[in-house]
């Protein structure tokens, strides 16, 4: 069979760094081809000069044998090439029909868009592809989930041959992920070509025909799935074996550090309570949605709290602003490190530096070596790979903004610290070094919650762990106790045995 698509010694420079370097791909009619690497291989990057976001420096691109050169995204989409971004591009203030359509909505004789029609169509597509929700709600009304899932629609909706998706479950419930998994069979299964970047190898097992490995801008290789298996593609991405993925469980102590009590969200009739003890990692198990990340806005005083108490070190505390909390020692690494985490147009340096600025400043100043020392030493810790800490976050690939804001919430050396899905769109490397510092950092002392929709990750890394259903705290398990099965149960509003 002749290739769909074929990268052939593509080379891609920006300032500092030279994202890829003679890279191969070829992509069959029908296949599902997987392409994996650390953070900062260069996936993102291939897959964007191949849907015309960005221009090779050097290399050709093929599609059914013919030479293309596409110069902007709708030109890559009229040859039928079309791209799932890894960052969300939806537009917030548009309905979901609006984002679905963008550029072709339906018009009426006089020229005005018809909105029946475009509300018709959306829904029609939305049914295609399970997705519940209503063409009509605004963009910002939906959660992150959902709005991926309008992100997955608008792209699918165009028909394309050639499908890229650049980490399109790294916010979706394991149904959701499933239901788009067998959206992509069916597609495959009609021809249509699909490349798909994820860190996730049990979606890649599961769904890929062959795979291939980036590492440091170049090609290493490409493997059929049925002949290969994950360490085989570990070692190919890092070039080394890993390991064991988690530490060892914590010493555990029975001083409360933070303690919870009947506390109760505004919007939700749940009073929940639970301590959080020093050197502890609690993990937080749940559905999307279930209200963990909610509980944990309204502890540290992002979302206010209708009733209840916090205490830390057993003295009630008003913690009424973000501010407030990062005072008493919190901190909290959001789930959605665009919105509520990074600054996307300030250097590496200043993200590092922003929850502590005091921490680096001698009497009233900002000494320019300490900030350095501070930024330098989160950037080799979490092996960030950047040119410099004088980089812009937005130039970083996803994973090492995300890992920049995890050297943020560090930084601040807090005494509780929350992290809400801290390793989502982090390479496997990386991942296993977030896990043992996060153990280093409980075995010092802190207090650490950890919000995971991984179970494989709540079990490997908790020394407890809590579920909750629907708003409520609904099931406590020590890490003897806990197996994924209890914890589905638990969460889906079964009991637990
Ligand atoms: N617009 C840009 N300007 C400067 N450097 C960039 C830009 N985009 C990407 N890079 C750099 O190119 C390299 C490859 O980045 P890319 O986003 O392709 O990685 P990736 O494999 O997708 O990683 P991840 O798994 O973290 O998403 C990285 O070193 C990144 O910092
Ligand atoms: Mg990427």
């Amino acid at each position: 069979m002749p290739p769909l698509l074929e990268a052939v010694d593509i080379t891609k420079r920006f300032p500092g760094t030279l994202a890829l370097d003679n890279v191969q791909l070829e992509l069959l009619p029908g296949e599902i081809h997987a392409v994996v690497g650390e953070n900062g291989a260069g996936k993102s990057t291939l897959m964007k000069i191949l849907s015309g976001v960005y221009t090779a420096d050097s290399g050709e691109i093929r599609l059914n044998g013919r030479s293309i050169s596409p110069a902007n995204p709708r030109e890559a989409l009229m040859l039928g090439i079309g791209i799932v971004h890894q960052e969300l591009s939806v537009v917030p203030t548009l309905t979901v029909a609006e984002n679905i359509f963008p550029g072709h909505l339906p018009t009426n004789v006089l020229g005005m868009v018809n909105y029946k029609r475009l509300f018709e169509n959306a829904s029609r597509v939305l049914e295609d592809m399970n997705v519940a929700v209503d063409p009509r709600a605004l963009v910002e009304t939906l959660s992150i989930a959902n709005q991926q899932l309008i992100e997955i629609t608008k792209t699918l909706s165009t028909n394309c041959k050639v499908l890229i998706l650049d980490e399109p479950t790294s916010a979706l419930t394991d149904n959701e992920a499933d239901r788009l998994l067998n959206l992509l069979r069916r597609l495959a299964a009609n021809g249509v070509g699909i490349l798909y970047i994820s860190h996730k190898f049990k979606e890649i097992f599961a769904l890929a025909d062959r795979v291939t490995v980036l590492r440091d801008g170049r090609y290493i290789g490409t493997e059929t799935i049925a002949n290969t298996n994950a360490d085989q593609i570990i070692r190919m991405m890092v070039g080394r074996d890993l390991g064991a993925m988690y530490p060892d469980k914590g010493r555990g102590s029975d001083t409360a550090l933070l303690e919870v009590r009947d506390l109760r969200r505004f919007g939700s009739p749940a009073l929940n309570s639970f301590k959080l003890y020093q050197g502890e990692i609690l993990g937080f198990a749940g559905l999307i949605g279930s209200g963990r990340s909610e509980l944990a806005r309204a502890i540290f005083g992002a979302e206010p709290k209708e009733a209840g108490e916090v205490l830390l070190n057993g003295l009630p505390v008003d913690i009424r602003s973000p501010k407030q909390a990062i005072e008493h020692g919190m901190g909290y690494l959001p789930e959605d490190r665009k919105a509520a985490g990074l600054f996307l147009d300030m250097s590496v340096k200043l993200n590092v530096e922003a929850a502590v600025i005091r921490q680096v400043s001698a009497g009233g100043f900002v000494t320019a070596s300490k900030e350095k020392t501070l930024a330098n030493q989160y950037v080799q810790q979490l092996n960030i790979s950047t040119p410099g800490i004088e980089q812009e976050v937005r130039r970083l690939s996803g994973g090492n903004q995300q890992k920049t804001l995890v050297g943020k919430w560090l930084a601040i050396r807090p005494k509780v610290l929350i992290v809400d899905e801290p390793t989502r769109g982090i390479d496997v490397g990386s991942k296993k070094e977030i896990h043992f510092l996060l153990r280093s950092l409980a075995d010092s002392g802190v207090g650490v919650i950890m919000i995971s929709s991984e179970l494989p990750e709540v079990l490997g890394m908790s020394d407890r762990i809590l579920v909750m259903h629907e708003g409520a705290i609904a099931g406590e398990y020590s890490a003897a106790d806990a197996t994924e099965e209890k914890i589905i149960r638990t969460a889906s509003g079964q009991k637990g045995e």
